[in-house]
C-alpha cells in the first residue's frame, strides 16, 4: 500500500473563496430535461418547474447547454443568434424567470458559451457567404491547393475534412466540427468585441457563469500548416499530432481579458473551460488566477475502471492544478459520453460501480458537475437509426452511434405518458424514450430509499455541511481493489472515501464511523470496515 502521503496534494490557498470553488453543478441538455407545453421538446419553463426537484437533490448549481436559436445541425452548438432564446425553449422572459425562481431556491445558473464557431445559418456567415466586404475575414476561408483539395489535412472531430467548399466563391472555409458549424477567426477584432458583448449581456441579468465550449480551440496557427497526425475518434485530449489546431498560446490572452471582465461582477460568475488537451499541465494554464476559474477535468471520465488507475487519475489532477492555484473540476459524465452505468458494464454491475463512483466523485475537492440522469441511474438509451439526430452518426454512416443514448428525454414519473417529460400524450418527443424507462422516474425513485436518487441527494446534504467531503486536502492511495481518497480540514478533522472497485468483498481495517454507503450491505463494526464488490463508503474519525 503506498503511504497517504506519498500521493499528496497540497493546495495553494486562493486570495478569496468564491461560491464555485466546490461546487456542486447539474448539467441540463435542455431539449430533454422537461417539456412544459407540450410539444415534445424540452424547455425553459420545464426547467423551471423542476427547480424544487434540483433544491431537494441538493445541487448548487445548473448549467444549461445552449438555450439560443440554432437551426440544430448539432444539438445546439450551431448558434445562430447569442443574445437570445430559441423559440423551441421559450423566451428571455422565460430565462429570467428561470433564473429569479432558481435564485429563490439557492441555485446559481451557469450557461454555455460557444465562441469556436457559429451556425451557417449566422448573419455573419450568410454575409461572408454573400461576398459581403470583409465579411469572410471574421472565418477561415482559403484558396484550395493546386490540386483542389482543402488547404490543410485538419480533420473534423466529427469525421471526414475540416474544410468544406463554398461554391460561390471557390473557397474553402474551416470548420472543426460540422460543415454547418463555421470556425470564428478569433484574430479578427470583431469575433472579440461580439463575445464580450454577449458575456455582457448574459451577466447583465444576473447569470452566474459560463461553460467555455471548446476553449482550447480558439485560435488556429496563423500559417495553417498541416498537422502531424490526425484526429481519430479514439482520441481523448488533443495532443502533439494535432499542434497546429489546439492550444495556441495567444488563446490564453482571451481568458485574461475575460476574466478582467467577469471581475466587474459583483457576484463572482463562475467560469470553467471545456479544455480538451491530453497534457494536464497545459491543461491547468487555462485555469491560472487571470483566466477561468476552472477546466474540466476529464481523467476519470477517460479512465478505465481500477483502483490503480483512478488513483493516477485523481492524483494527476490535484497536484497539476495546485500548481496553478486552482482546483479540479471533476467530471464523470455529460452529454458527449456514454453513461456510467453502461460504460462501467452494464447490468448489476455497472450499476453498483456507477453508485459507488457517485461517492468517489463527490467526495473529490473541488468542483463536481453531474449529467441530469446521473442521479437516476440511466444507462445509454437505444435510439433507432431513424430517430439519431447527432451529426457524428450521418458524417459517419452509422458506423459511430454517436451522442443520442445520453440525450434522451428524463424519466419523471411511472404511470403518466412518456414517463411525465411531456403533457401531451401524443407529442413527438425530441428522442424517443427506450423500453423500461419507467423503471427509473424519479418520482418512484423518491421513495425507496435504497434508489440511486436518495443516494445522490443523501452524499449532496453531508457535503453541504461536511468540511470534509468536497473540500478537505485530499490523499490518494490504492491497495489492490481498494482505493482510498483521505480527507483532512484545517481544524484536524479527518475522514475518507474507501471504494472496493474489485468484484470480491473486502475487510479493512477501519476505527471511523460510516457516514454513507453505496451498497445496503457496506457495514463498519469493531474497527473493521466491509466492502461488498464493488461499493464504497464515507468514514469519518471520531
Ligand atoms: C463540445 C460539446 O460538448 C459538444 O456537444 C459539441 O458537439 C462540440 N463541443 C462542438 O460545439
Ligand atoms: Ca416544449
Amino acid at each position: 500500500m503506498l503511504a497517504p502521503d506519498f500521493h499528496a496534494a497540497h493546495l495553494v490557498a486562493p486570495d478569496f473563496e468564491p461560491w464555485w470553488r466546490d461546487a456542486v453543478t447539474y448539467q441540463i441538455y435542455v431539449s430533454s430535461f422537461a417539456d412544459a407545453n407540450g410539444d415534445g421538446i424540452g424547455d425553459l419553463p420545464g426547467v423551471t418547474a423542476r427547480i424544487p426537484y434540483l433544491a431537494r437533490l441538493g445541487v448548487d448549481a445548473l448549467w444549461l447547454t445552449p438555450h439560443y436559436p440554432s437551426p440544430g445541425a448539432d444539438g445546439g452548438y450551431d448558434i445562430s443568434d447569442h443574445m437570445s432564446v430559441h423559440p423551441d425553449f421559450g423566451t428571455l422572459h422565460d430565462y429570467d424567470e428561470l433564473l429569479s425562481v432558481a435564485h429563490a431556491a439557492g441555485l446559481r445558473v451557469l450557461i454555455d458559451i460557444v465562441p469556436n464557431h457559429v451556425s451557417e445559418q449566422h448573419p455573419w456567415f450568410l454575409e461572408a457567404r454573400a461576398g459581403g466586404p470583409g465579411a469572410r475575414e471574421r472565418f477561415h476561408f482559403r484558396a484550395p491547393r493546386d490540386d483542389g483539395a482543402p488547404p490543410n489535412n485538419w480533420q473534423s472531430l466529427f469525421g471526414g475534412p475540416a474544410w468544406t467548399l463554398d461554391e460561390a466563391s471557390g473557397l474553402y472555409y474551416l470548420h472543426l466540427f460540422s460543415p454547418e458549424q463555421p470556425d470564428l477567426n478569433w484574430s479578427h477584432p470583431d469575433v472579440r468585441a461580439h463575445f464580450e458583448q454577449i458575456l455582457r449581456f448574459w451577466l447583465d441579468r444576473g447569470t452566474d457563469g459560463v461553460r467555455v465550449d471548446v476553449a482550447a480551440g480558439l485560435l488556429k496557427d496563423p500559417e495553417l500548416r498541416d498537422n502531424p497526425g490526425t484526429y481519430t475518434p479514439g482520441l481523448f485530449g488533443h495532443g502533439p499530432e494535432q499542434v497546429h489546431t489546439w492550444d495556441q498560446e495567444g488563446v490564453h490572452d482571451i481568458y485574461r481579458s475575460w476574466n478582467a471582465l467577469l471581475r466587474e461582477y459583483d457576484h463572482h460568475p463562475a467560469s470553467v473551460g471545456e479544455v480538451c488537451l491530453a497534457d494536464l499541465s497545459a491543461t491547468a494554464r487555462y485555469c491560472r488566477p487571470d483566466e477561468l476559474g476552472s477546466a474540466f477535468t476529464i481523467e476519470l471520465l477517460k479512465t478505465a475502471w481500477g483502483a490503480g488507475e483512478y488513483a493516477r487519475a485523481i492524483e494527476g489532477p490535484l497536484t497539476t492544478f495546485s500548481e496553478v492555484g486552482a482546483k479540479p473540476a471533476w467530471v464523470l459524465s455529460n452529454h458527449d459520453k456514454s453513461r456510467m452505468p453502461t460504460r462501467f458494464g452494464d447490468g448489476h454491475l455497472g450499476a453498483a460501480r456507477a453508485r459507488a463512483a457517485a461517492l468517489l466523485l463527490l467526495a473529490l475537492p473541488g468542483q463536481a458537475y453531474l449529467y441530469a440522469g446521473d442521479e437516476l441511474g440511466l444507462p445509454d438509451a437505444d435510439v433507432p437509426a431513424h430517430a439519431r439526430r447527432d451529426p457524428i452518426f450521418h458524417r459517419s454512416a452509422g458506423e459511430r452511434l454517436g451522442r443520442d443514448g445520453v440525450r434522451v428525454p428524463m424519466p419523471w414519473t411511472a404511470g403518466e405518458p412518456h414517463c411525465g417529460f411531456s403533457a401531451r400524450p401524443d407529442a413527438p418527443l425530441y428522442l424517443p424514450q427506450p423500453e423500461g424507462w419507467a423503471a427509473y422516474a424519479a418520482q418512484q425513485q423518491w421513495e425507496d430509499v435504497h434508489s440511486f436518487l436518495n443516494l445522490y441527494a443523501e452524499l449532496l446534504r453531508i457535503r453541504k455541511t461536511s468540511p470534509l467531503f468536497g473540500t478537505g486536502l485530499a490523499s490518494i492511495a490504492a491497495d489492490g481493489d481498494v482505493l482510498t481518497v483521505h480527507l483532512r480540514d484545517s481544524r484536524g478533522n479527518a475522514g475518507r472515501c474507501v471504494i472496493n472497485m474489485g468484484d470480491d468483498a473486502v475487510t479493512t481495517p477501519d476505527a471511523g464511523r460510516l457516514l454513507a454507503l453505496s451498497h445496503f450491505d457496506v457495514w463498519a463494526f469493531e474497527g473493521l470496515l466491509f466492502l461488498p464488490g464493488p461499493s464504497a463508503a464515507w468514514m469519518i474519525d471520531p
